[in-house]
């Protein structure tokens, strides 16, 4: 198929490129490199043998969206490009509404104009809130508890309006848990922009110290060991997922919501000995006050989507933290192609 990518060049969006064009599929990108590089890409194309167009255009830029439908006609759209930063939505919701919301809201009027209906757009176990039930199935109570999370449950009705408004719409939600781990070549992983905010990226640092240590955030939970405990989901597993998604919308249709998740909930500190053992290296961390806005416990039922997309994950915790560690290590400031100083501890 002619897939368009948007956010093709981040860091879930390079994996699931990879893998369509191994898969054979035809693939453009459109990206403003906002939270990305250009070298990811590039390494895709390396590892695929095959070339991808890159548009480094924006969402927000209709004309520019027309222009690649008008000229290349996609069949099918992928949607990763979003900002994903929960505590920059505090700090500047409407910077979020615009590029999340009205982005999306673009990307769908180009679609619908130029009749392609089917999409997989990125949404995220963030739409379940504080989930009141264990693992968590898709038909749970959805809320939000920062602008970031409403965006996505804004897209989401968005979707679930259109499909209603037309039975040609062929649209999945997908519903990430925590996407970590990198390609096994190590050529391409998650290279965060400025200071991480999540886990692994964080342990990473840590571990080609970048960064002193890493901040537990919260010993006093209601879990085994005191810390958060998450569903890790290693992101090839994830990307593997878009695809199945979309071979079913191309032979069932419909609006579907799947969470992609292990169903298997690991604690941050778990997490840190995972990586102290593998890395073969001291992990230093201090427990600190708990994040604002966290929750205890996540992890997700997959079922729904081992039934009807039959796609379950593949990998363990291990692999995970073995891949992240091998892009890590051979990639110590990720994408970057000059040297940069350490990146200072906040404190
Ligand atoms: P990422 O930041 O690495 O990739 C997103 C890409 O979209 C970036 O390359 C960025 O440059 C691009 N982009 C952003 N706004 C754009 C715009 N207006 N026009 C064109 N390009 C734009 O993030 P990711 O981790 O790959 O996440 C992909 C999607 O999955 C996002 O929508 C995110 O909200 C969602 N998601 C991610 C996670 C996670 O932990 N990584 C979890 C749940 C959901
Ligand atoms: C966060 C976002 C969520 C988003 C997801 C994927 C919040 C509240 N939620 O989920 O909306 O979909 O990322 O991008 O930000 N931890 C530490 N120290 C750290 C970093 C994290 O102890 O330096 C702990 C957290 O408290 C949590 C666990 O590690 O218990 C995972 O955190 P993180 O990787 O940020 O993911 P989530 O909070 O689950």
């Amino acid at each position: 198929m002619r897939i368009l990518v948007t956010g093709g060049a981040g860091y879930i969006g390079t994996h699931t490129v990879l893998q369509l064009l191994t898969e054979g599929h035809d693939v453009q990108v459109i990206d403003n490199l906002c939270n990305s590089e250009r070298e990811g890409l590039r390494r895709v194309e390396e590892l695929a043998g095959r070339s991808v167009a890159l548009h480094t255009d924006d969402l927000l830029k209709p004309d520019s969206l027309e222009r690649i439908f008008a000229s290349w006609d996609p069949e099918a759209v992928i949607h990763f490009a979003g900002l994903k930063a929960v505590g920059q939505s505090v700090a500047e919701p409407l910077k979020y509404y615009q590029n999340n919301v009205a982005g999306t809201l673009n990307l769908l009027d180009v679609m619908e104009r130029h009749d392609v209906r089917i999409l997989v757009f990125s949404s995220s176990a963030t739409v379940y809130g504080d989930a009141t039930h264990q693992p968590i199935a898709e038909d749970q109570r959805l809320s939000a508890t920062n602008p970031y999370g409403r965006t996505k449950l804004h897209v989401e009705r968005m979707l679930d309006d259109l499909a209603a408004s037309d039975p040609r719409w062929a649209i999945a939600k997908l519903r990430y848990f925590n996407p970590v781990g990198a390609h096994a070549s190590g050529r391409i992983g998650e290279d965060p922009q400025g200071v991480p905010n999540n886990l692994l990226p964080v342990i990473a640092q840590v571990a080609v110290g970048h960064r002193e240590r890493v901040k537990v955030f919260g010993g006093d939970y209601p879990t085994p060991d005191g810390t958060g405990v998450r569903d890790f989901i290693h992101v090839v597993d994830l990307s593997s997922g878009h695809l199945a998604a979309l071979d079913y919308l191309v032979d069932n249709g419909g609006l579907h919501a799947w969470n992609l998740g292990t169903g298997q909930g690991s604690s941050v500190l778990e997490v840190i000995e995972s990586f102290s053992r593998i890395a073969d290296r001291d992990i230093p961390y201090e427990i600190v006050e708990r994040r604002t806005g966290d929750v205890a416990v996540s992890y997700a039922d997959p079922t729904a989507a081992r039934r009807e997309i039959g796609w379950k994950s593949e990998r363990g915790l291990e692999q995970m933290v073995a891949d992240t560690w091998n892009w890590q290590s051979q990639n110590p400031i990720g994408y970057k192609p000059e040297q940069c100083p350490a990146i200072e501890d906040e404190g």
